[in-house]
């Protein structure tokens, strides 16, 4: 327990226990980016290093696709607004729930999870979106090519865990992660098919 000083002032006995909050904190990271922490999951180094390596840039591609779902929410236009405009959030939530589940296997590795939506940034290799707004088309059409540059990725990260024996990250990348981007892709994809919608 902190010691506890006091002062008389103005004839009363005064602490000088502050309820304020401590502002001042400052120090330097206590485990650099890139770094492992010694946990005991009986997994090497090389295989720990290289599952947070992938996770990591599927995590910065994820945040990105969630961004980019959040903007198509919001700037959706024309007769299928309603719709697409909750099955974009929806999908967004559920990128959400993605990221979620990948940072904390990085830090479940040992790792450090990519948490800046600035550091994503730098790592993603889905293309920016203009500031402006698109048509709807095409705004579906850039959603998909996105999923699909986070599939392939997906795909070969599914592969190297499988080779190094990171069963906990292969089966993440697995269940929770390829088979909602599938899953969302189809969804995504039924909306550009060039069909009637009544006569044939
Ligand atoms: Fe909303």
């Amino acid at each position: 327990m902190a010691a506890r000083t006091e002062t008389q002032r103005n004839g009363r006995r005064r602490s000088t226990t502050s309820p304020d909050p401590q502002m001042d904190a400052s120090a330097p990271p206590i485990q650099a980016f890139g770094t492992l922490r010694s946990l005991p999951i009986g997994l090497s180094d090389k295989a720990k290093t290289s599952s947070c390596t992938a996770l990591n840039e599927i995590l910065a591609d994820s945040m990105v696709l969630y961004a980019l779902y959040k903007k198509n929410h919001w700037l959706v236009a024309g007769p299928t607004f309603y719709q697409l405009h909750l099955l974009f959030d929806k999908h967004a939530e559920e990128q959400a729930e993605i990221i979620d589940v990948l940072a904390e296997r990085v830090q479940s590795l040992g790792g450090i999870a990519v948490g800046d939506p600035r550091h994503a940034a730098e790592l993603t290799t889905i293309p920016r979106p203009p500031d402006g707004a698109e048509e709807v088309a095409v705004m579906i059409d850039r959603t998909l090519r996105a999923h699909e540059t986070v599939i392939k990725k997906v795909r070969t990260a599914i592969t190297t865990t499988e080779e190094s024996e990171d069963w906990g990250s292969n089966d993440v990348l697995m269940s929770d992660v390829l088979r909602r981007h599938e899953l969302q892709v189809w969804f995504l994809a039924e909306h550009v098919v060039d069909v009637p919608l009544v006569t044939s």
